[in-house]
């Protein structure tokens, strides 16, 4: 069938590219005039494994367009998905500008039937704003209904992650819309959970939360592991073999970033409270989160006394492995901290070290550089904030031959604990015991 996507991004252009490969006729729709130039050139513009070739197979296919026209969208397909951004505001609460404006253009070009369905993250009640915005602004008689498709897709697995869904939630308002949407998805099988759109709203905001409460929660565990001599890889792993628990996200480390979960926390703290209700058990995850660069700055401090001058290799400045991503990067965190006590940084990242340079420029204490090597040489210290397979593959004599003091700080705990003490390294994970010096 005929769909169009609004919104080229990360989960917009992967649903647009999964939609072609399920066999249908898609258009991508999106305002920056420079990057549908790009797309339809073939060049997926974000980095995420597998969606390049993806891309432009299915523009060879010609099963999928590009352009920045709202209008063209709306005469192209009988649904329209809304993958556009959902920041947040200064209080947390989400910034539903770009979605307001999409949706005034929808309306402006209706001409019939059309099922608008909101596929990024938006706060519980957001159908019913979509659904009185076209009303107020379309021509009087125009039919359309409103639905939720939230999106569970995870930056680095995207391309995966939409043709393994653990399953599908279609928040549909009636019969007509439920039928529409189930033939899009019709070629998966995994459970499809069909409800009212403010339910599927809720769900959205209820994964993510919960899988921020897991991180935050493991973390915690892993502060009393370090004041315990305990082992919280350990701890987890035991945890996690609990069939109630399951084993995913439950790694300590540098917590969670990127742009959903630290988002989707603030806003659905904020809805919580619009509703007269106390999220402070979200609040608490929050703010676990929010000191673990502080932590890795203390164990830091406690290697080297002094910070003030110091080269500190800050290694993976993605928000997680697999993605070019870097906003709400802990990597960028922990270089800034390190800025701001005194210290100068050397970066390196595969794949995300050209939009850190947008966020943190170059300077005569901020380096950049092609290789670990490169940041490792001369350093002072090293902080592992990225569990990238280069560094999980490290050949950790040479690690210890380069740095000046060979200090390893593991915000990702991927280093194994015996090879680290064999190579000769000072090392500190998170939640596990240290490997002094020898
Ligand atoms: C998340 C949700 O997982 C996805 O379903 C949703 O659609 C979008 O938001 P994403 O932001 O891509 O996906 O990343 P995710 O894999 O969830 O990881 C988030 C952060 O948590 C990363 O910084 C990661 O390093 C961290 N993390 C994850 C941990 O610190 N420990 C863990 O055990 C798991």
């Amino acid at each position: 069938m005929e769909i169009t996507v609004i919104g080229t991004g990360y989960v917009g252009l992967v649903t647009a590219v999964g939609f072609a490969e399920l066999g249908h006729r898609v258009l991508g729709v999106d305002r920056d005039a420079a990057k549908v130039r790009r797309l339809q050139a073939g060049d997926p513009v974000i980095y995420e494994p597998g969606l390049a070739e993806k891309l432009v197979a299915q523009q060879g296919a010609g099963r999928l367009h590009f352009t920045t026209e709202i209008a063209a969208g709306v005469r192209h397909a009988p649904i329209l998905f809304i993958c556009v951004g959902t920041p947040s505001l200064p209080d947390g609460s989400a910034d539903l500008s770009q979605m307001e404006a999409v949706v005034r253009q929808i309306a402006a070009a209706l001409d019939g039937y059309r099922l608008v369905v909101e596929k990024s993250t938006v706060p519980v009640r957001t159908s019913s704003w979509v659904h009185r915005t076209l009303r107020l602004y379309t021509r009087p008689g125009i039919e359309f209904e409103v639905a939720s498709n939230p999106e569970f897709l995870r930056e680095g697995r995207a391309v995966h992650d939409f043709f393994h869904p653990d399953r599908i939630v279609l928040g549909v308002p009636s019969q007509r819309a439920g039928d529409l949407l189930g033939e899009v998805y019709a070629p998966f099988h995994c459970p499809k959970v069909i409800t009212d759109p403010n339910t599927a709203e809720i769900i959205k905001h209820a994964c993510n939360s919960f899988l921020a409460l897991k991180i935050s929660y493991i973390n915690l565990i892993a502060e009393l592991c370090e004041r315990t001599q305990a082992d919280v890889h350990t701890v987890a792993q035991a945890m996690g073999l609990d069939q109630r628990i399951g084993p995913e996200f439950l790694e300590a480390g540098l917590g969670y970033g990127g742009a959903c979960l630290p988002k989707d926390v603030q806003a659905f703290i904020h809805i919580g409270e619009e509703h007269g209700l106390d999220f402070s058990l979200l609040k608490e995850a929050d703010a676990i989160n929010r000191r673990r660069v502080d932590g890795i700055l203390q164990k830091l401090k406690r290697a080297l006394w002094i910070l003030e001058d110091k080269e500190i290799a800050v290694l993976g400045l993605a928000f997680k492995a697999n993605t070019d991503d870097v906003r709400g990067s802990q990597g960028l965190a922990v270089a800034r901290a390190l800025l701001d006590s005194g210290a100068r940084v050397r970066l390196w990242d595969p794949h995300a070290a050209a939009r850190a340079q947008e966020l943190l420029s170059p300077s005569e204490r901020v380096a950049y550089t092609d290789s670990i090597w490169g940041a490792l040489e001369g350093a002072h210290a090293a902080v592992i904030a990225t569990p990238w397979e280069e560094l999980r593959a490290l050949d950790l004599a040479r690690v210890a031959a380069t740095m000046l003091t060979p200090i390893v700080v593991d915000g990702r705990n991927l280093l194994d604990t015996e090879a680290v003490r064999a190579a000769g390294l000072e090392y500190h994970p998170v939640g596990r015991p240290s490997v002094a010096f020898a």
